[in-house]
C-alpha cells in the first residue's frame, strides 16, 4: 500500500522530492484527489497514464500557483500571442476572480508543454487549486504539477486519501492527507476560444450562470457538436461505481413495486434517495430497499461534498445492484450546481 502521511514541513519537502525525481504523489485540493506528477516531464506524465490505465487521448490538467496569463505566457505553459486582445482581458478576469479555485481554463498550449500532458492537442487545461497543502506543494516544486483525478480510469474520484490509498495502491509513492474534500466534485472545464467564445466543457461547481455574470459574456455549454470544442475525457460513462447502479424513471411511490422487484431478480440492492425525507418515506413504505441519502440538509453544496463519498460506501455495502431516485428532487432546486451532479449521476449509471 502507499504511504499516507499527514502533511507536515518533512512530508511535503518528501513529496517534493518524489515529483522531481519523476514520482507520483497523491495530491488533495479542494475538488477531489489527484494523482500529480511533474507535468513538463514526459516521462512522468506518462507514468501517470499507466498508472491509471488512462487512455492516452485524454488530456491532463496542468496545476499552478495562483497567477495571471502573463505569468503563465512567461513560463511557456500557455500561448497568449494566439489569443485575441478581447480575449486576453477576459482571461485576465477571469483568473484574478475564480483563481484559486475549481476553474480549469483551456488555452492555447505553450512551448513547455509535452505532447503528452495535452494528449497531442495545441491546447492546455490550466487550474490553480484552492487547497493549502496542494499550494504548499505548488510552491516548493516549483513547476506545474500535471494531476488527473486519483482514480483508475471510469472509477469514481476520490475524496478522501484513504480512497486514492485503495484506488492506486502501490502506482503512487506517497499521499498527502489534506482532509476530506471541500467541494467534493471535479472543477469546471471552460475552454476560451482564440477570439474568446466561452464553452464549458464540464460542469462543476463555477456554474455558466456565475461565468456570465463574472465575464458579461455569453458561455455556451458543449454540446458535443463537430464544431465545438470537446473534452476527450467526457465519455458517457465515467466516475462509476463497481456495482451496477440504474436511474429509476421515478422515485419508488410512483414505481410499481411488482415490476421493480422483478427486475431485482433477488439480488441485494440498495437505493439512493437524496434527502432525509425521501428516506423516511421509503423507510416506512413496503418495499425491501434500504435507502441511502447523503445528509445535507436540502444543500447543494453539501450534496456535492457527499456525492462521490457515498458512492464509495454503497460500491462497498454488499449490496449487488444500487438504485437511484431521480435527481434533483425538488425540494434541492435545479440550479447550475445540480446541473453538474446530475451529469455526474448520469455518468455514474445507467438508465432503468
Ligand atoms: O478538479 C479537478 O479538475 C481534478 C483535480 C485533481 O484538480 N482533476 C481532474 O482531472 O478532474 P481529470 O484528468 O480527471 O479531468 C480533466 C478533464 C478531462 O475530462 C479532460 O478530457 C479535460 O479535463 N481536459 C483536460 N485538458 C483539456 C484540453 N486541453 N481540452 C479539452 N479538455 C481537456
Ligand atoms: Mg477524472
Amino acid at each position: 500500500m502507499s504511504r499516507v502521511l499527514p502533511p507536515t514541513d518533512d512530508a511535503l519537502d518528501r513529496a517534493a522530492r518524489v515529483l522531481r525525481e519523476g514520482g507520483r504523489v497523491g495530491l488533495p485540493t479542494e475538488t477531489v484527489y489527484g494523482l500529480a506528477a511533474h507535468g513538463l516531464d514526459p516521462e512522468a506524465v506518462a507514468g501517470i497514464y499507466a498508472a491509471k490505465h488512462r487512455p492516452s487521448f485524454n488530456p491532463l490538467i496542468l496545476h499552478v500557483t495562483p497567477r495571471d496569463l502573463a505569468s503563465l505566457h512567461a513560463d511557456g505553459i500557455t500561448d497568449a500571442d494566439r489569443l485575441s486582445p478581447e480575449a486576453r482581458a477576459l482571461v485576465d478576469r477571469l483568473l484574478a476572480a475564480a483563481w484559486p479555485g475549481p476553474l480549469t481554463v483551456v488555452l492555447p498550449r505553450g512551448p513547455a508543454v509535452p505532447d503528452l500532458t495535452t494528449a497531442g492537442l495545441d491546447t492546455v487545461g490550466v487550474r490553480a487549486p484552492a487547497h493549502t497543502v496542494a499550494q504548499a506543494l505548488l510552491a516548493r516544486v516549483g513547476v506545474p504539477l500535471a494531476a488527473p483525478s486519483a482514480n483508475r480510469s471510469g472509477r469514481i474520484s476520490p475524496t478522501t486519501a484513504a480512497d486514492v490509498a485503495d484506488e492506486l495502491g502501490e502506482a503512487v509513492a506517497l499521499v498527502l492527507d489534506g482532509g476530506p474534500c471541500e467541494v467534493g466534485v471535479e472543477s469546471t472545464v471552460l475552454h476560451v476560444s482564440e477570439d474568446g467564445v466561452l464553452t464549458v466543457l464540464r460542469p462543476g461547481h463555477w456554474t455558466a450562470d456565475a461565468l456570465v455574470d463574472l465575464t458579461g459574456q455569453p458561455v455556451r455549454r458543449s454540446t458535443g457538436h463537430a464544431e465545438q470544442p470537446r473534452s476527450p475525457g467526457m465519455t458517457a460513462r465515467h466516475y462509476a461505481p463497481d456495482t451496477p447502479l440504474l436511474r429509476l424513471p421515478a422515485t419508488l411511490d410512483h414505481l410499481d413495486e411488482d415490476a421493480v422487484l422483478a427486475r431485482l431478480d433477488g439480488r441485494r440492492a440498495a437505493v439512493l434517495v437524496w434527502d432525509a425525507a425521501a428516506a423516511r418515506r421509503v423507510s416506512a413504505s413496503d418495499w425491501p430497499l434500504e435507502p441511502v441519502f447523503i445528509d445535507a440538509d436540502g444543500d447543494l453544496t453539501a450534496t456535492a461534498r457527499g456525492l462521490y463519498r457515498t458512492l464509495r460506501a454503497l460500491d462497498r455495502s454488499g449490496a449487488e445492484v444500487l438504485l437511484a431516485e431521480p435527481f434533483p428532487p425538488d425540494a434541492l432546486g435545479d440550479d447550475g450546481l445540480a446541473y453538474a451532479l446530475r451529469d455526474r449521476i448520469r455518468r455514474a449509471s445507467t438508465a432503468w
